[in-house]
């Protein structure tokens, strides 16, 4: 198939086409030796053609099973793309003609009749899965990159990974229900987008961020399992991981805990690991978010590769070098690094810098032996190392496992920042694409509740508002709030964060408690969820859940670095859809319909 080109570990068999009907008999892709003799008619796309003198042409007619090349005598004025019925007899193809590159290589179609079922302008670019071609080029015409064995690949993937994890819940005892998608805002943390009402002017829907609040109602509701294909809409910019639109494996379930809450979803995504990859995954490792800050300087930690950050504050207990005298310092060994030439070790200092650390000490591990000089006994080079000692160069050298030829990154600030900023320039060094190589998943657990404070000082939700505290730590509320951590979990994958959940709060004390930290006052909360802290009061099973971020799930497996090829429609980085024009004004008529005046005046439709 045109821009076919398989990747690395996807499982690329498509499942037994149907029995054919309507115009053809057979499929392009699966005519084989055994064929031989039969009259078949086909029905697809023309591929490529290629002339043999006047009389002759050699056709690839493609189909979504593949492609066969049928040979047409007389005069035609077929082109690529035509769309046509070819009707004739698969023969043997010529000694030295076959093709081993083709499932249907070793046969052609000869002796056939052509129809002409609909003719097709020049593509505006080739129709390869991998051209160089504008990614707005291929979205404006999104129908003919659809066409390619790229686009055919990743969302045929798709509906065998959205069909496994389906076939998982409902093996594990969840119902599908759904849920409205004209809501009511709720306080998640995305900027939403809003529907205005026609038959109530000045009021809106919002469109959910996720059935979050619903699902948690359905378990007030006493359905106990509940999960849902969930399109969730957010009004984030689009990036490589984000779209406005995207779809969710949603879950919920009552009276369960953390651990049974990540053995359903562990349980649902091997299932999509399966019918993606052709194998289940490997163990999931599990580890607190604590340690994934301490060892990978993030949340999302990436465990392809090495790098993990080294604890060096205690080495330099007693320095004298100031920069080094900070509340924690984090060294990372990068293998190899020591021929970083100076401009790249200056761009990773100002890197630093921009991500807010003070500094960074760069150190070329070099041989003891003949380093250079007394200035470097252990062969460290760098614009600081005359200010450390001997036994601080050993400790260090010592604590990175580092060798000659490596390089030595160093930040020396508080805990959070210092493993932060190295965790970040790990990814920028050593990181490769998020499709690549194996697939290594991992559990962060015991997330802090909450993310830091505001400029009033006021704690900021890590998750959202409903997620139950760990009952040890409820004691540090009003003391020490930023070390009071969460029921909740992230899955991570290659780097990615591929879902997170938690243990939900199902009593209107604790509730109350959570809201009044995060300065949201009681009436407030009734105004906006008051119907969620009502429902609570009506008997509330405790009750957790989840969401998978399927799009990422399936660019994972498709090896795409970006959802938008795994989305049949996706939007641009800036938010348009090139084909059909969208976002686009309304008419002054819909406008009065609905309520409302263009503030802006009329503009030019966005692309
Ligand atoms: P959260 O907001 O973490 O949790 O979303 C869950 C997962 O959804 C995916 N995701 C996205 N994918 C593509 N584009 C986006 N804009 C986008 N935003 C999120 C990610 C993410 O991990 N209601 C909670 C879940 C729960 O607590 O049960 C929620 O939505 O893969």
């Amino acid at each position: 198939m045109s821009g076919d080109r398989p990747t690395a570990g996807v499982d690329d068999r498509l499942p037994a086409p149907p029995r054919p009907v309507g115009l053809r008999t057979r499929y392009c892709g699966e005519l084989r030796p055994a064929d031989i003799g039969q009259q078949v008619s086909l029905c697809g796309w023309v591929d490529h053609r290629r002339e043999h003198g006047d009389k002759l042409a050699f056709v690839d007619l493609r189909d979504h099973t593949g492609l066969v090349q049928c040979v047409v005598e007389g005069a035609h004025a077929l082109r690529s793309e035509f769309v046509l019925r070819v009707t004739g007899t698969v023969r043997e193809r010529p000694e030295g003609t076959a093709n081993d590159q083709l499932a249907t290589g070793q046969v052609e179609l000869a002796g056939c009749q052509v129809e002409v079922l609909a003719a097709a302008d020049p593509p505006p670019f080739v129709l390869d899965g991998y051209t160089d071609a504008d990614e707005a080029l291929r979205l404006r015409y999104r129908y003919l990159d659809l066409r390619t064995g790229r686009m055919q690949r990743n969302l045929r993937l798709r509906a065998r990974v959205v069909s496994a994890l389906r076939r998982s819940m409902e093996g594990q005892g969840f119902t599908e229900l759904e849920t409205p998608l004209l809501w009511t805002p709720t306080p998640e943390g995305a900027r939403e987008f809003a529907i205005p009402s026609r038959l109530n002017h000045g009021s809106f829907y919002v469109l959910p961020q996720s059935p979050q609040i619903a699902k948690q109602l359905l378990m007030v509701g006493g359905f106990d399992r509940y999960f849902q294909i969930a399109r969730c809409l957010r009004d984030e910019d689009p990036r490589a991981d984000r779209q406005y639109e995207f779809t969710q494996l949603d879950l919920e379930a009552s009276f369960v805990t953390e651990a049974d809450v990540r053995a359903f979803v562990t349980e649902a995504v091997s299932a999509g690991v399966e019918a993606g990859r052709g194998e289940r995954p490997a163990e999931f490792v599990e580890m607190t978010w604590a340690e994934a800050l301490d060892t990978y300087g993030v949340d999302k930690p990436d465990l392809r590769f090495g790098m993990r950050l080294v604890e060096c504050t205690p080495l330099f207990a007693a320095t004298s070098f100031n920069a080094f005298k900070a509340p924690a310092i984090k060294a990372i060994r990068v293998p190899g690094g020591a021929g970083f030439t100076r401009s790249r070790l200056d761009g990773l200092v100002e890197r630093a810098k921009s991500l807010g650390a003070r500094g960074l000490v760069w150190m070329r591990v070099e041989p003891a032996e003949g380093a250079g000089g007394p200035g470097a006994p252990l062969g460290l080079d760098s614009p600081v190392a005359k200010f450390l000692s001997d036994d601080e160069k050993v400790a260090l050298v010592a604590a990175t496992e580092a060798e000659p030829g490596d390089l030595l990154l160093l930040v020396a600030d508080e805990h959070r920042r210092a493993c932060e900023v190295l965790g970040q320039l790990r990814v920028d060094i050593g990181r490769p694409p998020v499709g690549e190589g194996p697939l290594r998943f991992c559990w962060v657990v015991d997330f802090p509740l909450f993310d830091g404070l505001d400029e009033d000082g006021r704690p900021q939700a890590a998750h959202h508002p409903f997620t139950m505290p760990h009952p040890d730590d409820l004691d540090r509320f009003d003391t020490d709030p930023l070390s009071v951590r969460a029921q909740s979990y992230d899955l991570v994958c290659n780097g990615w964060e591929l879902g997170s959940g938690s243990i939900r709060i199902h009593r209107s004390d604790v509730q109350a408690q959570v809201l009044s930290a995060l300065g949201i006052a009681p009436e407030e909360a009734e105004a906006r969820f008051g119907f969620l802290l009502g429902a609570f009061r009506f008997g509330a099973p405790p009750h957790g859940g989840f969401a998978v971020g399927v799009d990422r799930l399936v660019a994972i497996l498709a090896g795409e670095d970006s959802i938008r090829d795994v989305i049949a429609f996706p939007k641009t980085q800036s938010g348009a859809d090139p084909m059909t024009g969208a976002p686009k004004p309304l008419g002054p008529r819909q406008l009065r319909e609905l309520g409302l005046r263009d503030l802006a005046g009329p503009k030019p439709p966005a692309r």
